[in-house]
């Protein structure tokens, strides 16, 4: 059900109809050209199409239905039309692929920060890599996907899921997910806005952030931090206290032993 009723198949609610208009006002590099699909198999693989067939730096596609949404991790990413907000944008880039996790970040941030403007009084965090919390559960994701020739980065997919209008959710995912809708206690949300200061704020911080790494950020990254100052824990059995996010995006961890690692990628568990 969206939050304009039930949704006929293959119709674009109409938050989401305006969305190329309010990005466009913005003015953004980000966001333009937009492609606005009533359904496909997943915005990932229409901009990495798009990357490979020529698309300008900032196209953006977005979806009101995906088939084949897809997490990190090989996990799906399941969204029903008019609920969520569903989007990928290609950013033409060059840089070495090491410095691709903060991309993540950085979009992480840009998430962070419009779900927080829709829902004012929410406390919303980043659960590093690339999770966007309100009160310990999931209300974003965010899936890079990098177009890479050598040791040089060309393009990157930045994909991104929101859980904007749900107020329920499937039987295996209720107690870890949320939404705008419920963290915002009433308030109307739309989709047009939430993907406009999305692409905003990736817009403003993403090359300085490849140029120059995350420390320009850092202030904003910390506050968000949900891991910082907690015991975590690897899949790779590795644990320790979380001590914060360092310029290249890496994970920085105190092991028991006192030792300072740093984790690269993977899934982090909180120990509570
Ligand atoms: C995650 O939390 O694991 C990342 C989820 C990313 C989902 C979005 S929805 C739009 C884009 N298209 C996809 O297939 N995935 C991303």
């Amino acid at each position: 059900m969206s939050a304009f009723g039930p949704l006929r198949a293959g119709a674009i609610a109409p938050d989401l109809v305006r969305a190329p208009a309010v990005v466009a006002e913005r003015g953004c590099v980000l966001g333009r050209p937009m492609h606005l699909l009533a359904v496909t198999s997943s915005t990932n693989d229409d901009a990495r199409r798009g990357a490979r067939e020529g698309a300008p730096n900032g196209s953006t596609w977005v979806a009101e239905s995906q088939t084949q949404g897809r997490g990190r991790q090989g996990r799906s990413w399941v969204s029903p039309p008019g609920e969520g907000l569903l989007f990928s944008v290609l950013a033409r880039i060059d840089c070495h692929p090491s410095r691709l996790p903060r991309v993540a970040l950085v979009a992480g941030l840009a998430v962070r920060d419009a779900v927080a403007r829709a829902a004012p009084r929410a406390t919303v965090r980043i659960k590093w890599p690339n999770d966007v919390l309100v009160g310990g559960r999931k209300v974003a994701g965010v899936l890079v996907e990098a177009v890479t020739t050598g040791s040089t980065a060309h393009a990157v997919v930045c994909g991104v899921g929101v859980n904007v209008h749900a107020r329920s959710f499937p039987p295996d995912i209720v107690h870890r997910a949320t939404s705008i809708a419920l963290a915002a206690e009433g308030a109307v949300v739309d989709r047009a806005v939430v993907l406009a200061d999305i692409l905003a704020g990736l817009d403003r911080d993403l090359h300085v952030v490849l140029d120059r790494g995350l420390g320009l950020v850092r202030a904003r990254l910390e506050a968000a931090d949900a891991l910082r100052g907690n015991r975590v824990s690897s899949d790779d059995g590795d644990g320790g206290l979380a001590c914060g996010i360092d310029d290249d995006g890496r994970l920085v961890v105190r092991r028991m032993d006192g030792v300072l690692t740093r984790w690269s990628s993977g899934e982090v568990h909180l120990e509570h």
